[in-house]
C-alpha cells in the first residue's frame, strides 16, 4: 500500500517509516521539520535500501497536501505531525490548538478531497488524566489535565463524530503510552531540538556531556522506591501498533481506540540500572523536588490491540536500554 506519514522525520514516525518500508509498503513522508531534521531521510533509506518519499510541507496547507495524497496515489495515511510538549501546551496553547487541532482539521480536508478514507491518528495516554484504576483500558473516563491532552482528545472526538457521519472511514486512535528506545541499527533514535523533558533524552544528553547529571523527579511517591512508575514501550514495537491496526482496519470501518502499552510499569530507579547494565557508564544524578503534573504511575491495559489487531509488545527494559545505548553512543560520534 502507499502510505503517507505525516510527522514521518519524527522520531516514532520514522522508526515507522522503517518498518513499513521494510514490509513491502511504499512510504511518503509529509513534515515541515519543525522539530526533525532532514538527514533522518537519508538514515531510513539507508537501513531500509528502499526509496522513501519526502514533501517538506505544514499538515496546515490543506491544497498542498491534498496535492501530495493525489499525486502519491496514496491509500491510507498515519498522522503524527504534532507538537507534543505537555508544559509547553500549557505556556503557548494557542500555538498547540492551531497546530495540532487545526492540522488535524486541515488533513481529514484534504484526505476527503483526495478521496482517501483510511486513517491511523497517534493519539497518547494522556487523554485518561488522573487514573480512577489502573491499569487504564480503554473505557477509562478521559479527563485530560493540559492542553496538549485536551488536543489529543479533541481530535479523538472529531474523529468520532467523522466516522458517525461518515460510515465509509476507517480510523485508529492509538494511544501510547511511553515510547523509548532506537532501532536496532543504532542509525535513527530520539533527536529532540533543544532541550528535552523526557527521561531517556535527558540521559542522553548526560550521558554526551550536554547536561551535568539527571534530575530524579521525586523519591517520595506511593511506589516501590519512591519514584514515578511508567510504561515504557519500545518504538519499533509501537511501529509494529501502526501495522498491525491498518491492517485490521481494512476489513473494519468506524473509529476504534487502541491502547498501545507494555502492561508493566518500571520505576526512573529501574529504567536508571538497566541502562547503566547496557552501557556500563554510571549515571550521575540526583533526587530533586516532584516535576509538577506528573503522576505517581500509570500503565496501560493492553488486551484491546492483543485481542483484535494479534499485536503485543515483545521487547523488555533491557532491549529498550540497549538500542538507546547504541543511538545515543552513535549520535556522540
Ligand atoms: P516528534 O516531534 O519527534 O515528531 C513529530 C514530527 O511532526 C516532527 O518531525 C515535526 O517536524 C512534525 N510536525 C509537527 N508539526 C507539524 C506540522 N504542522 N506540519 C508538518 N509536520 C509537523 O514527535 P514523536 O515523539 O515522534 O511523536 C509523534 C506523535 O506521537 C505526536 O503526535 C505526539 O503527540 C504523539 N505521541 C508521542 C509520545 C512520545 O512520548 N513521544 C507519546 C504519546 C503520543
Ligand atoms: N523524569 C525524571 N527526570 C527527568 C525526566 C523525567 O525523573 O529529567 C521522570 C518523570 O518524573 C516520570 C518519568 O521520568 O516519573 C517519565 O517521565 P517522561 O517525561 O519521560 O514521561 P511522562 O510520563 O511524563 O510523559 C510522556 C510524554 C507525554 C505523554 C505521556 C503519556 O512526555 O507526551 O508520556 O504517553 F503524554
Amino acid at each position: 500500500m502507499n502510505i503517507l506519514l505525516t510527522g514521518g522525520m519524527g522520531y516514532i514516525g520514522s522508526h515507522t517509516a522503517v518498518l513499513l518500508a521494510n514490509t513491502g509498503h511504499q512510504v511518503h513522508i509529509y513534515d515541515n521539520l519543525c522539530n526533525s531534521s532532514p538527514s533522518t531521510l537519508e538514515r531510513i533509506q539507508k537501513i531500509t535500501s528502499k526509496d522513501i518519499g519526502f514533501t517538506e510541507g505544514d499538515v496546515r496547507d490543506t491544497e498542498k497536501l491534498a496535492d501530495v495524497l493525489r499525486k502519491e496515489k496514496i491509500g491510507a495515511v498515519i498522522h503524527l505531525a504534532g507538537l507534543k510538549a505537555v508544559g509547553e501546551s500549557s505556556q503557548k496553547p494557542i500555538e498547540y490548538y492551531a497546530n495540532n487541532v487545526q492540522g488535524s482539521i486541515s488533513l481529514i480536508q484534504a484526505m476527503q478531497s483526495a478521496g482517501i478514507n483510511t486513517l491511523v491518528f497517534s493519539s497518547s495516554a494522556t487523554v485518561y488524566g488522573d487514573p480512577i484504576y489502573l491499569p487504564y483500558d480503554e473505557e477509562h473516563p478521559t479527563k485530560p489535565t493540559n492542553p496538549y491532552g485536551r488536543n489529543k482528545l479533541q481530535i479523538e472526538d472529531m474523529l468520532r463524530d467523522l466516522s458517525v457521519s461518515d460510515k465509509e472511514w476507517k480510523i485508529s486512535c492509538l494511544r501510547y503510552f511511553n515510547p523509548v528506545g532506537a532501532h536496532e541499527s543504532g542509525h535513527i533514535g530520539e533527536d529532540p531540538n533543544g532541550i528535552p523533558n523526557n527521561l531517556m533524552p535527558v540521559i542522553g544528553q548526560v550521558v554526551n556531556g550536554i547536561l551535568p547529571s539527571l534530575n530524579i523527579f521525586g523519591n517520595d511517591y506511593d511506589t516501590p522506591d519512591g519514584t514515578g512508575k511508567r510504561d515504557y514501550i519500545h518504538v519499533m514495537d509501537l511501529a509494529e501498533g501502526h501495522l498491525a491496526a491498518l491492517v485490521w482496519l481494512q476489513s473494519n470501518p468506524g473509529c476504534h481506540n487502541f491502547n498501545l502499552g507494555s502492561g508493566d510499569s518500571y520505576s526512573v530507579l529501574d529504567l536508571l540500572y538497566h541502562f547503566e547494565q547496557a552501557s556500563g557508564l554510571k549515571i550521575p544524578h540526583q533526587v530533586v523536588g516532584r516535576r509538577p503534573g506528573d503522576l505517581p504511575e500509570y500503565y496501560a491495559k493492553a488486551d484491546k490491540a492483543e485481542k483484535l489487531l494479534g499485536w503485543k509488545a515483545k521487547k523488555t527494559l533491557s532491549d529498550i536500554c540497549s538500542s538507546s545505548w547504541l543511538w545515543i553512543k552513535s549520535s556522540k560520534n
